[in-house]
C-alpha cells in the first residue's frame, strides 16, 4: 500500500466540483485516509510549494493557492502516487488526456484544479504538512 497527498484546489471548491472529483476519487478505487477543508495563508501555501521558491510562476502559485479555501486528503491504494498522477493528468489541462480531472476541470497551468505529490519523499512532506502527528485510520480501521 502506498499514501499520497491530494489537494482540491481552490478554483475547483469555488466552482463546487468538490463532490464530483471526490467521486472520481473513489470510484478510482483510492481509500480516503484523512481529509480537510484549509484555508491556507499565503506563508503556508509558500511554505508547502518550497520546491518552486525562485519560480517565475511561485508568486502567482502561493497567491492562488490561499485564495480561497481547498480540500486537502490522504489517498491509499497500491501505487497510489502514479495512480493519483494518472487520474489528474498533465499539469496543463490542455496537454492533459481525455477524461482526466485537469483536462476536465483545469482551466489554466495555474488553476488546475487538483495537486498530488510527485515521490514518496514528497508525500511524506506534504502528507506531514497537512497532518502532523495524526495517527491516520487503517485498513481493517474506518473505512
Ligand atoms: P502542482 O501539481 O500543484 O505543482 C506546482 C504547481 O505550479 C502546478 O501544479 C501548477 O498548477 C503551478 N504552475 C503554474 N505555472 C506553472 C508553470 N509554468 N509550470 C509548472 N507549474 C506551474
Amino acid at each position: 500500500m502506498e499514501r499520497t497527498l491530494a489537494i482540491i484546489k481552490p478554483d475547483a471548491v469555488r466552482r463546487r466540483l468538490t463532490g464530483r472529483i471526490l467521486a472520481r476519487i473513489e470510484e478510482a478505487g483510492f481509500q480516503i485516509r484523512a481529509m480537510r477543508l484549509v484555508q491556507l495563508t499565503r506563508t503556508e501555501a509558500e511554505g508547502f510549494y518550497a520546491v518552486h521558491r525562485g519560480k517565475p510562476f511561485f508568486p502567482g502559485l502561493t497567491e492562488f493557492m490561499s485564495s480561497g479555501p481547498a480540500v486537502v486528503l490522504v489517498l491509499e491504494a497500491p501505487g497510489a502516487i502514479g495512480r493519483w498522477r494518472e487520474l489528474m493528468g498533465a499539469t496543463d489541462p490542455s496537454k492533459a488526456a481525455e477524461g482526466t480531472l485537469r483536462r476536465e476541470y483545469g482551466t489554466s497551468i495555474g488553476e488546475n484544479a487538483t495537486h498530488g505529490s510527485d515521490a514518496p519523499e514528497t508525500a511524506a512532506f506534504e502528507i506531514g504538512y497537512f497532518f502532523p502527528g495524526v495517527e491516520l485510520a487503517r485498513a481493517g480501521g474506518v473505512g
